[in-house]
């Protein structure tokens, strides 16, 4: 057996609790039975690799570098977005012992990268980035549509989290949709937000959790305009320009899942990251980046083509996509 191999195995008995175990029989017998197990896991891949995750720094590392490069080279147009991750998720990542979980709230226009950077920030920390078992999306829409079941919602939610906290306290949990979620739902898990040691023997202080919703997203679009209409570089665009009118259109809009919820009220937000709306030229580089990813060779024309097909805003002067980048990856295929 090569000795990567090895070292996986035993690793992998570890992982599962085995290893405590195995002590008393010496490691030859281990690597032994090691190789068994190979034998019969090897041969289907999935199993392997089902047992094979789990809550070590084998798994969960961060990775300084790749988050730096990919939100330096993948995401466009979002220089605020960006310096804020990258600084956010490094601080805390750093931090052998953070005093509250990392939550960062992401606002913007559709199409506009949420989403998608919530990939990079997982790829950079978890091994199977979002296909990473301490990954949990939910989706207003999807885990939570009926109204009439809130209570039950909210005991669900806070069940939930803390299992997954209880099974690795580095687990990262998205909440995508939060303007349409129900007011009051996320209100459930807000205490474990906060700064707490611990909850019922539970620390949820390695965790991190991210909001995502479209709330805020007029005031910044607004601003982005305004930048424009001046004739001012968007890069001058600061976080202060759009901050505190971010966090009160937030608290305030009534339709949304962050409605005077108290996570906002006590500042149990780290981070408010403004996404700003995407202009051709961003699309045209989306589209780019979306050929290379589909190890096509880079058209430009075709990218041009495929930007100049979508729809801008506001209707006088085209500024920006309606769309943001989302439609580019089927869009092309039409075009290619
Ligand atoms: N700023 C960007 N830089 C690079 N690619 C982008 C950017 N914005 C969007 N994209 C591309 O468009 C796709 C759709 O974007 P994404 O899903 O992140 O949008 P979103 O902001 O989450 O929108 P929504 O609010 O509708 O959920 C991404 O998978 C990515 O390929
Ligand atoms: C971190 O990411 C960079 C860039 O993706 C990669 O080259 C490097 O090998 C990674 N480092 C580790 C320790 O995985
Ligand atoms: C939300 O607020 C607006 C104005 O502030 C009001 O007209 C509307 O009725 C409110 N909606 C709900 C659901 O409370
Ligand atoms: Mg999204």
């Amino acid at each position: 057996m090569q000795p990567r191999k090895r070292h996986v195995l035993l690793w992998l008995l570890f992982c599962s609790g085995m290893a405590e175990a195995l002590e008393p029989i010496s490691t030859t017998i281990a690597v032994g039975m090691a190789a068994a197990l190979t034998g019969i896991l090897v041969k289907n891949r999935n199993i392997f690799y089902r047992f094979h995750e789990c809550c070590r720094p084998e798994w969960i590392s961060f990775n300084e570098t790749r988050l730096k490069t990919d939100l330096e080279s993948k995401l466009f147009g979002q220089h605020i977005a960006s310096r804020i991750i990258l600084k956010a998720v490094n601080g805390f990542m750093y931090n052998d012992n953070p005093k509250k979980p990392l939550v960062l709230s992401l606002h913007g226009w559709t199409g506009t990268g949420k989403t998608f950077v919530t990939k990079l920030i997982a790829d950079s920390i978890y091994a199977e980035g979002m296909q990473s078992s301490f990954v949990h999306v939910f989706t207003s829409t999807l885990h939570f549509p009926h109204s009439e079941h809130i209570a039950t919602y909210k005991s669900q939610l806070q069940q939930s989290v803390r299992g997954k906290v209880i099974n690795c306290e580095r687990s990262m949990f998205i909440f995508d949709e939060m303007d349409k979620m129900h007011p009051g739902l996320i209100d459930s898990i807000n205490h474990y937000l906060d700064y707490h040691v611990k909850l019922d023997g539970v620390s949820y202080r390695k965790s991190i959790f991210i909001f995502l919703s479209n709330t805020g997203g007029d005031g910044i679009i607004q601003t982005a305009l305004d930048f424009w209409r001046k004739g001012r570089d968007r890069k001058e665009i600061e976080l202060q320009d759009l901050e505190t009118t971010l966090s009160q259109s937030v608290f305030n809009d009534n339709k949304s899942g962050f409605f005077r919820t108290s996570l906002i009220d006590k500042n149990l937000v780290d981070f408010f990251v403004p996404f700003l709306p995407l202009e051709y030229r961003h699309v045209v580089q989306c589209a780019l980046a979306e050929m290379r990813a589909k190890r096509l060779k880079p058209n430009h024309d075709v990218a041009d083509k495929v930007a100049r097909d979508l729809v801008y805003f506001p209707k006088s002067e085209r500024v920006f996509s309606v769309k943001g980048c989302k439609t580019i990856e089927s869009k092309l295929d039409f075009y290619m």
